[in-house]
């Protein structure tokens, strides 16, 4: 009998390429999704991948009511992988009340729901950006975490907060906190991807956009860093990698393979790469130049991050597989494939 599997914020960026693994895993998934950040076009996607169309509700996270009547439709949810959220870093600088309403209170909702419908853990999308500036690197789940450098890495450190104060409080679920670095890249079958509304504000979108010529020229926020060549140093990691390890959270709950009911994994690949070695991976992978100038620090910018991954290694069993080399190129052909389509 296949295992039923809500995938909030699903037809988004990571959310949809995990609905992939977790179909391919054998799980039956519905995917919730306002849509406020993504399209409905993307679940043509997914099931080109996997030859089985999700479930789809269009429904807001903050519609508590609209999530009860979802659980009570759809009875035999085990459980709940939580990706819906703001997460444009200088936009939650702007508007910080909507972070908080938005990535706090679709938590809380979902919290409140699943002793109601029986549902038995939550893995929760969390980021590196909790740790701020490490002092030590590579950064262990044991780091301090740093106060927020902004509202959205603020929701973040709450949300985990709250899913750990709910659980110590004797909730009857489990919860596995995976903290993500910096997931880049796309389906290799180019069917699905990062599709950013407007300009991004993230690097490698931009590079592939700057690379196609819709963009001018890539500004590198600063070369006076204390790292090698001057650029900041970022964990790329593989999108599908990352998805697999959401496949593997889910089991382990849903299969008790631990006593704890509350579990941190950071997921990177262990490996710091510069700004401008990404740029010059894409080069030498795709053969584009990548017009490209440097110029100032971008504010709020951690100078360099990359993850200590060996909890994930050895107690999930997951590692990340795929090489930045090889990753870059996956965003630049899902870049021509949505030029193909004549979406960007
Ligand atoms: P995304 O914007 O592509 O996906 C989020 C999805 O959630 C979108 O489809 C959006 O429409 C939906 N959504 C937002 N608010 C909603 C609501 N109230 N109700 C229903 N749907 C809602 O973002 P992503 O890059 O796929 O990130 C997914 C999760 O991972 C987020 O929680 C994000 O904070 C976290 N994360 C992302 C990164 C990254 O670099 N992309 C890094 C660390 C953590
Ligand atoms: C990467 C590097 C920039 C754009 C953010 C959030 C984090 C997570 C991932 C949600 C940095 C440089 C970028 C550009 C550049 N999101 N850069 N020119 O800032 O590491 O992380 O996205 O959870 O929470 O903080 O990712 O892709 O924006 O930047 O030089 O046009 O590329 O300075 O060093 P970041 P990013």
């Amino acid at each position: 009998m296949k295992q039923k599997i809500l995938v909030t914020g699903g037809t988004g960026y990571i959310g949809s390429h995990t609905v992939v693994e977790l179909q391919n895993a054998g799980y039956d998934v519905i995917i919730v999704d306002n849509l406020s950040n993504s399209n409905a076009e993307v679940i043509d996607g997914i099931e080109k991948i996997s030859g089985i169309r999700p479930l789809f509700a269009e429904l807001d996270c903050n519609d508590k009511e609209g999530l009860n009547k979802l659980f009570t439709e759809n009875p035999g949810i085990k459980g709940i992988i939580h990706f819906a959220a703001s997460k444009a870093v200088g936009e939650s600088v702007q508007k910080p009340l909507l972070y908080y309403r938005n990535n706090l209170v679709t938590l809380i909702n979902l919290l409140e729901l699943m002793p109601q419908h029986g549902i038995e853990g939550i893995v929760f999308s969390s980021s590196c950006t909790v740790y701020g500036q490490p002092d030590i690197l590579p950064v262990t789940e044991d780091a301090p975490i740093k106060p927020a450098l902004s509202p959205y890495g603020n929701t973040k450190q709450i949300n985990e907060e709250i899913i750990r104060d709910t659980i110590y409080a004797g909730a009857d679920f489990k919860s596995i906190i995976l903290r993500y670095f910096n997931p880049i890249g796309a389906h290799p079958s180019a069917e699905i991807g990062e599709l950013p509304n407007g300009v991004p504000q993230n690097l490698v979108p931009f590079l592939t956009q700057t690379a196609l010529g819709i963009r001018k020229e890539l500004s590198v926020f600063g070369d006076d860093y204390d790292t090698p060549d001057g650029s900041c140093i970022r964990d790329y990691i593989n999108v599908a990698d990352l998805a697999k390890a959401h496949v593997i959270a889910i089991e382990r709950m849903l299969e008790n393979k631990s006593e704890d009911k509350l579990e941190i994994f950071n997921l990177g690949t262990g490996r710091g790469v510069s700004v401008l070695e990404l740029i010059n991976a894409f080069e030498k992978g795709t053969g584009v130049k990548v017009p490209y100038k440097i110029v100032g620090r971008r504010e709020g910018d951690i100078e360099k991050v990359w993850a200590n991954p060996e909890r994930a290694n050895k107690v999930l069993g997951w590692t990340a597989k795929e090489s930045v080399e090889d990753t870059i190129v996956t965003a630049w052909n899902w870049q021509l494939k949505l030029r193909e389509r004549g979406i960007q």
